[in-house]
């Protein structure tokens, strides 16, 4: 209470201070409302918990706008039934003063929407939006569109001419700009009159999801011309253009050094390769982090609507146990697509014609139940190319079902050591390994719960059309039984796999799924099993067989024989070997994180150099999962 009333106040003086210091500035939040969505879909299930989320969640983001002279502002409540995800975005010519001036504005007219959990209202000066589920990087959506004024402009010809040449350079230019807003304005021909016009994408969308978003933009929003005014918007970007000014001349960005900057960049990656090359401990990891992150902000796909067609909700679909029942025709074994320990895995055929995989949980639910809502929930919120999507779940009695998104190639084993042997190159199993540690990176440290897969393995790693790994059944372990998780009766992990402090003690961390993936890159290599003398004592394991080759320089002995060797490149084999068996170092804190394997797999520098100056990067503030919820 008392920290709630200090923050009141404290945004009481500072407004104070800003409306005295902006009064005689014509100040304008510009506050015509353009757009506003409720959606009515999707009803709060527990009203009290929506309400509280909701009103946290947009007292966290007005702190952020007028306390951090920022522009841009997310904000979370994920912590109960009802999640709620906020997003707000002023114009960047407008004051701090405007700016939260407009978000008082939104913010008490998204009241409208209680308890729909899900609106959107957007104004000439901001933006605000809220969902149910993660939706940050989602650049386009339905609802999109263009508001045209009514009047012609006066020289219709030379106004149309110079506005489309001037949106044209801000949808080149503003992807490429910091913060992604420009803001411009060109004169016509006869010098007395002008056109004014901005761009801004929502600063949490990649760049390709801003350049796509400003593409459409601009189609919806040359409709209007020549008429004097236009605005064009989607989820994750907006234009507007006036033949009146709307916003201060000092307020404008220099958009040319973008407009022929294809080569310049280019340039600069090559400039930072150089300088890693010959670079130095630290500064060459973060260069080569930060490069790393550049090439998986281009590759990140634009969010489409899911398969089902349903766009404004995105948070777990509760489907019909009938119907799923019905598609995989009565679980029948022919649909059957894969079985494990607590579960079955069938393949469906939708009434519209899609394909999902629907999972079968085979547990007597006790407690585990309770937890089952806000688990999906999370699960459900988890976007990332290298993960399996959960599109939903039904439940009867005390079955439940997820349902996921199907993978027509079937999991990595099968193509390792299993019917569709030798059918993957070095460049492919390459990709696979690059793509699983990826995944996981984004598991254990990007989403903003720490989520430890436990279960690591060839037969979790599904395989898309195109041969990119998803990693599946992460976040389910919380749902497994309590007395199944430690060794006293059997373990969430698999034998052969699961890292030996794990196996014996119990003792859980994110370092349980670094030693997982490092025997799953063995795998990869060798195409073969992975088997634990813990059951097979006569054999040697994988794991003890690579350390010996390793030894004796003897690396490429391992090498799958379905290989070509033409087809590889020995060094590089050779690193990727190195890192599976870091990864698989006994001690945990000797295994590098997953976002340090991400390093080493897209750098040729040596895992020691890695190794030693990561040790500064990993985060200390690490929540688990399993002591939050
Ligand atoms: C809503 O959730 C809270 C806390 O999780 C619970 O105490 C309350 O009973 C729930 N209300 C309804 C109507 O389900
Ligand atoms: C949320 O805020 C609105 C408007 O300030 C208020 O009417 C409502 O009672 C609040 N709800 C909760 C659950 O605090
Ligand atoms: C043009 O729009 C304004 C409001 O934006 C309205 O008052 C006016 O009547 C409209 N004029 C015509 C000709 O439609
Ligand atoms: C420019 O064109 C407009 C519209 O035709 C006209 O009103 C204005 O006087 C012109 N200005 C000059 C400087 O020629
Ligand atoms: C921009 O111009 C306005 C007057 O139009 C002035 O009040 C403001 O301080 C200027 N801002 C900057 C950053 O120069």
């Amino acid at each position: 209470m008392g920290s709630y009333w200090s923050f009141r106040l404290m945004v009481m003086v500072a407004l104070l201070t800003v409306s005295i210091t902006f009064k005689s500035a014509n100040s304008d939040p510009q506050i015509t409302l353009l757009n506003e969505g409720c959606n009515t879909k999707y009803r709060a299930d527990n009203i009290t918990n929506f309400g509280i989320n909701f009103n946290k969640s947009l007292a966290d983001l007005r702190n952020q706008i007028s306390g951090g002279n920022t522009h841009f502002a997310t904000a979370q409540e994920v912590w109960t039934s009802d999640p709620v995800f906020v997003l707000f975005q002023c114009r960047d010519y407008l004051s701090i003063a405007d700016c939260v001036s407009c978000f008082d504005t939104a913010s008490s007219q998204i009241q409208e929407c209680y308890p729909h959990n899900g609106a959107r209202f957007l104004y000439d000066g901001c933006y605000l939006r809220q969902e149910a589920s993660f939706f940050f990087d989602q650049a386009t959506n339905s609802g999109n569109g263009q508001i045209c004024g009514n009047q012609t402009a006066s020289q219709p010809t030379d106004f149309q001419t110079q506005a489309e040449a001037l949106l044209q350079d801000l949808k080149l230019a503003t992807p490429q700009m910091e913060g992604f807003f420009a803001a411009s304005k060109r004169q016509l021909g006869n010098g007395s009159d002008a056109v004014y016009a901005v761009a801004q994408c929502t600063e949490t969308v990649s760049k390709s999801g801003c350049e796509f978003c400003l593409k459409q933009v601009y189609d919806y929003i040359d409709v209007c011309l020549p008429n004097t005014d236009g605005r064009g918007f989607d989820a994750g970007c907006f234009m507007r253009y006036s033949a009146t000014p709307f916003f201060a001349d000092n307020q404008t960005t220099n958009i040319i050094p973008y407009l022929r900057a294809k080569g310049g960049n280019s340039n600069k990656r090559k400039t930072i390769i150089l300088g890693a090359v010959v670079g130095v401990g630290l500064l060459l990891v973060i260069l080569a982090f930060l490069l790393w992150h550049q090439l998986y902000r281009k590759t990140k796909k634009i969010e489409k609507s899911n398969i089902f067609g349903t766009t404004e909700i995105r948070g777990p679909v509760t489907y019909n146990y009938k119907v799923l029942k019905s598609a995989t025709r009565n679980f029948s074994e022919e649909n059957k697509l894969g079985e494990g320990g607590f579960s079955e895995v069938y393949k469906a055929t939708m009434r519209n014609g899609k394909v999902v995989a629907v999972k079968k949980l085979n547990i007597n639910f006790g407690k585990a139940k309770a937890d089952f809502g806000s688990e999906v929930r999370l699960i459900s919120n988890v976007h990332h190319r290298n993960l399996v999507r959960l599109l939903g779940y039904a439940n009867k009695g005390a079955e439940l079902l997820l349902v996921y998104e199907y993978m027509a190639n079937g999991s990595l084993d099968r193509f390792l050591y299993g019917e569709k042997r030798g059918h993957l190159d070095w460049k492919k199993r390459f990709d696979i390994i690059f793509g699983i540690a990826k995944g996981l990176a984004y598991l254990h440290e990007q989403f903003h719960v720490c989520i430890i897969h436990r279960d690591i393995k060839s037969s979790n790693i599904l395989l898309d059309d195109d041969f990119q790994p998803k990693i599946a059944d992460f976040g389910l372990a919380k749902l497994l039984p309590e007395d199944r998780t430690h060794l006293s009766t059997g373990f969430a992990g698999t034998l052969g796999y699961v890292a030996p402090e794990y196996a014996v003690h119990g003792h859980l961390s994110e370092k349980v799924d670094t030693y997982g993936f490092g025997i799953v890159i063995l795998e990869i290599i060798s195409g073969r099993r992975s088997n634990n003398t813990a059951v097979a004592p006569l054999s040697v394991s994988l794991l003890d067989q690579a350390w010996k080759l390793y030894e004796s320089k003897t690396h490429l002995q391992l090498v799958d024989k379905t290989l070509d060797p033409k087809d590889y490149d020995a060094a590089e084999v050779k690193r990727v070997i190195d890192i599976a068996l870091i990864c698989t170092q006994s001690q945990p804190s000797e295994r590098p994180t997953m976002s340090e394997v991400v390093i080493m797999l897209s750098s040729d520098h040596s895992i020691e150099e890695c190794r030693r100056s990561n040790s500064n990067i990993s985060s200390d503030t690490k929540l688990y999962i399993e002591e939050t919820h």
